[in-house]
């Protein structure tokens, strides 16, 4: 019999959970948050904008959600939009249809927060404009407007949700923010038209809300509450690799300031990790396969289908690296780890890890440098495990994975000292295997 504290690690039993990435996004968040959602009475996205792609797969269909929480595909769950996300209607409203269009009924189970931010048109074009003018030292962002979004969000100059139901200040607040971008609010009728549709669409559905109100009394009312974190540790726009990040808190930070569900509150954090790493867009990516590991880069890259959900690039890939879960770990407090992709490695003779950054004097570097000047004069130490060579993407219990597969997951948890609870060996819900706890 396994503890309940073991349990909450794992977020089976927790009272509040969070799904936080623990890398630079793309780690099959979506797919936890869906399991456990089964358990969970409020799923709550906290952060980010449908700039997040998370992908469920359940049998033969295959959801991709960028707005939506994961838990929506759970008929008991209720789901949450909260205030820290940037949520663009247009995009919102897409999703919503193609879930009808799939005879997914979401009435009722739907509530975006009153205090949300608006992505609009003239977001999206400040984005691609900026990308532009950056040239080859552009981000590489998803040109969802993101960036421009939260930049107004600080500059208190932003639209939010419950500013739609006040029509005539939002359109003179509208043209206001149009002209802040030295454009001409006349040419932004149409987006003024479709938001007006989208306002009457919320209305009718009693979708929006004051979710800081709805999150602590569902928690009062002793209800369970999923929170779902976007983008990724490595992409918090105070932590991440700045400037290469998004912009907004990506971390465990993120789920009070984009919930209001205050921290001591939050029972257990579960952070997810590939069992190797891959980041889209530019930015540094010390464990990066180039060079002699360009090939074996790119044989992982198409077995697990290392595309973007919301931009289609080629993701980049690189080894499992141990020094970033570390400092994902020391900003978030991981309960435990959901390593995902295990299976992707099955076929490799090899296996490096990056076990940590050394100095050009060979001292080791503790921690992760603010400085990305810093972070090129440093190396990253390797160490080379054997591979497993043999499909586990039907093995459902930890002992019977082979024993070279074993030796690796548990190499990880020495290297990064967080216990993993759970380990993907495939996209679908039922690949996964629960690692007992000790
Ligand atoms: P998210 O943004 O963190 O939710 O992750 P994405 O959905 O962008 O990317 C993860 C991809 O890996 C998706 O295509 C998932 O279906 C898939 N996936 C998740 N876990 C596993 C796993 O354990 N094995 C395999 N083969 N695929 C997985
Ligand atoms: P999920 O939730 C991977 C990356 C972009 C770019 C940088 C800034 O699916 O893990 P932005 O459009 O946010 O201004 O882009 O952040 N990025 C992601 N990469 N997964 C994501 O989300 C990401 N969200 C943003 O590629 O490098
Ligand atoms: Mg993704």
């Amino acid at each position: 019999m396994k503890s309940l504290t073991n349990y909450c690690k794992t977020g089976l039993k927790s009272r509040t959970c969070a799904v936080i990435g623990s890398q630079w996004g793309d780690e099959g968040k979506g797919k936890l948050t869906d399991i456990l959602a089964e358990k969970y009475d409020v799923c709550a996205r906290f952060n980010g904008g449908d700039n997040a792609g998370h992908t469920i797969v359940v049998g033969k269909k295959k959801f991709a959600f960028h707005l939506l929480p994961s838990g929506i595909l759970n008929p008991k769950c209720l789901n949450v939009i909260g205030n820290g996300v940037v949520v663009n209607l247009k995009s919102l409203r897409k999703e919503l249809k193609s879930l009808e269009d799939g005879g997914i009924d979401y009435n009722g189970r739907l509530i975006i927060s009153n205090r949300a931010h608006l992505t609009l048109q003239v977001h999206i074009e400040a984005d691609i404009e900026q990308e532009a003018a950056s040239k080859e030292k552009m981000i590489g962002t998803t040109k969802k407007g993101i960036g421009p979004c939260y930049s107004t969000k600080a500059r208190r100059t932003g639209l939010r949700v419950c500013d739609l139901f006040y029509w005539e200040s939002f359109v003179e607040k509208y043209n206001t923010l149009i002209k802040s971008f030295n454009k001409n609010p006349s040419q932004y009728n149409e987006e003024l038209e479709t938001l007006k549709e989208i306002t009457e669409f919320l209305k009718n559905h009693n979708m929006v809300r004051d979710t800081v109100t709805l999150i602590n009394e569902a928690y009062h009312h002793h209800k369970r509450i999923l929170a779902e974190g976007a983008n990724a540790t490595l992409l918090d726009i105070d932590f991440g690799t700045y400037p290469y990040v998004t912009s907004s808190s990506t971390s465990v930070g993120g789920v009070m300031t984009g919930l209001g569900l205050p921290p001591k509150k939050l029972e257990t954090i579960v952070g997810i990790s590939k069992a190797y790493t891959t980041r889209v867009g530019a930015g540094p990516f010390p464990t990066e396969c180039v060079g002699e590991d360009q090939e074996v880069g790119d044989d992982i890259g198409a077995r697990g289908f290392e595309f973007g959900v919301t931009t289609g690039r080629k993701r980049r890939v690189g080894w499992f690296d141990a020094n970033v879960l570390r400092y994902s770990n020391m900003i978030n407090d991981f309960s435990s780890i959901n390593l995902t992709k295990l299976d992707i490695l099955s076929p490799l003779k090899q296996i490096k890890i990056g076990i940590g950054y050394k100095y050009p004097n060979g001292r080791k570097y503790e921690g992760f440098p603010a400085s990305l000047d810093e972070l090129a004069t440093l190396t990253t130490e390797y160490e080379v495990l054997p591979g497993w060579e043999s499909d586990i993407s039907s093995i459902n219990e930890y002992d019977k994975l082979p024993a070279n597969c074993k030796a690796y997951v548990e190499r990880i948890e020495e290297l990064i000292g967080i216990p993993i609870s759970w380990i993907g060996t495939g996209p679908e819900r039922s690949s996964t295997i629960m690692k007992p706890l000790h």
